[in-house]
């Protein structure tokens, strides 16, 4: 196993270090390169993400684990851009793959919901929709200006994200699709999502596939999250609606997510981001980077361990062994330990 570390930027870092104490427990014979790259380096040098990174990456590693980025020293933020959507565009890592799971039933802040209630994946087509930065501005900084974004839908990039998840459902016997798009309101690329997902839908008879305007979707994983097992989405919905998701798991500190290519390497991060407001004070919750960590281990063939993981992070959940913002006491690396100790 060879894994591509990128820590990146504020708490990106400290919550990465707990993780490769778990991956270097379960698996001492893994074979770890780290990457310096973020706002330190771009700052240092310019660099954000060079090509022949992303070379090495292809052809020499299994998997990435990323932190996160975004500094407040480099306001247009163009370094995690870079290296967050260049990678997720340059290596077509198309499938963004968000569960969704209450592992305490006391962090779930809807009333009466249990653990066999918030239990489903997300499928977020990871690398078109209207993240591509196709438009432009035209007399910008005038009253007059006009700045136009476009969202890009493809015939191949919406039926292998729709594809992907379908095979995910029938490989893990789930037997409910869910697909959200806008399409009363956005009639010619969801037209498109709605198309496909019908022929795709139609091999598999039998999982049962429903369709819901987002808004809805939204309302619905609020009211009713038990109805869902497999929802597939285009970029910009998957990222709202899993942020959402992300709360109804207890926070965005629990929250894990794969960026994957089927084909090629594939990339792990915390769904957060660098949280600049707790950075350098040793109270990032390191779970959700440790749930990666699972996530990652599944991807490589090892399912047994991504059990073990969660195993011990329910239990320090349930043993109330967490960091300040979900109401504990303990830092970064205590969680670490505690995870550790479980294992
Ligand atoms: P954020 O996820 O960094 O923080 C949102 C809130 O959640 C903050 O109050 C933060 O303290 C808290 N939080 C996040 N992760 C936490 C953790 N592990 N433990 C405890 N509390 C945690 O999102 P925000 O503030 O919108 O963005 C900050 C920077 O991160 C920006 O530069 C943004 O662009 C970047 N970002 C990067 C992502 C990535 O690398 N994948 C994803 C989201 C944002
Ligand atoms: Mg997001």
């Amino acid at each position: 196993m060879k894994v591509a570390v990128v820590e990146g930027d504020g708490i990106g870092g400290e919550v990465i270090e707990q993780g490769i104490r778990i991956l270097e427990h379960l698996t001492p014979e893994i074979n770890l390169t780290h990457f310096d790259l973020g706002a330190d380096r771009y700052l240092r040098d310019g660099t954000t993400l060079p090509d022949q990174i992303l070379e090495k990456w292809r052809s020499d590693f299994d998997v990435i684990y990323l932190g996160a980025l975004g500094d407040p020293r480099v306001p247009t933020n163009v370094h995690a851009k870079d290296i967050l959507l260049g990678s997720r565009f340059k290596l077509d890592l198309y499938i963004n793959l968000r569960p969704i799971r209450l592992l305490d039933p006391r962090r779930c802040p809807l009333k009466n919901k249990d653990c066999d209630d918030v239990n489903f994946v997300v499928f977020r087509e990871n690398t078109e929709g209207l993240y591509t930065g196709i438009g432009g501005q035209f007399k910008r900084g005038t009253k007059d200006e006009v700045a136009i974004e476009q969202e890009m839908n493809t015939r191949k990039g919406v039926e292998r994200i729709i594809r992907a998840a379908f095979e995910y459902a029938d490989r893990h016997g789930h037997s409910k699709m869910c697909m959200a798009d806008k399409s009363n309101a956005m009639r010619h690329g969801h037209d498109l999502w709605r198309r496909v997902y019908k022929i795709v839908a139609d091999e598999y008879p039998n999982i049962e596939s429903n369709h819901l305007y987002v808004d809805v979707l939204a309302m619905e994983m609020v009211r009713c999250p038990e109805r869902f097992e497999v929802i597939v989405t285009n970029n910009l919905f998957g990222d709202i609606v899993t942020d959402l998701g992300a709360i109804l798991q207890g926070g965005i500190g629990l929250a894990s997510s794969g960026n994957i290519n089927p084909n090629g390497v594939s990339l792990f991060e915390p769904v957060h981001g660098s949280a600049p407001d707790i950075a350098g004070k040793g109270i990032a919750n390191p779970l959700a980077a440790i749930l990666s960590v699972g996530m990652m281990y599944t991807h490589l063939g090892r399912p047994e361990l991504e059990k073990q993981i969660t195993a011990a992070v329910r239990a320090c959940l349930l043993a109330d062994q967490i960091t300040p913002e979900l109401g504990g006491k303990l830092t970064t690396k205590q969680v670490g330990d505690a995870v550790l100790a479980r294992l």
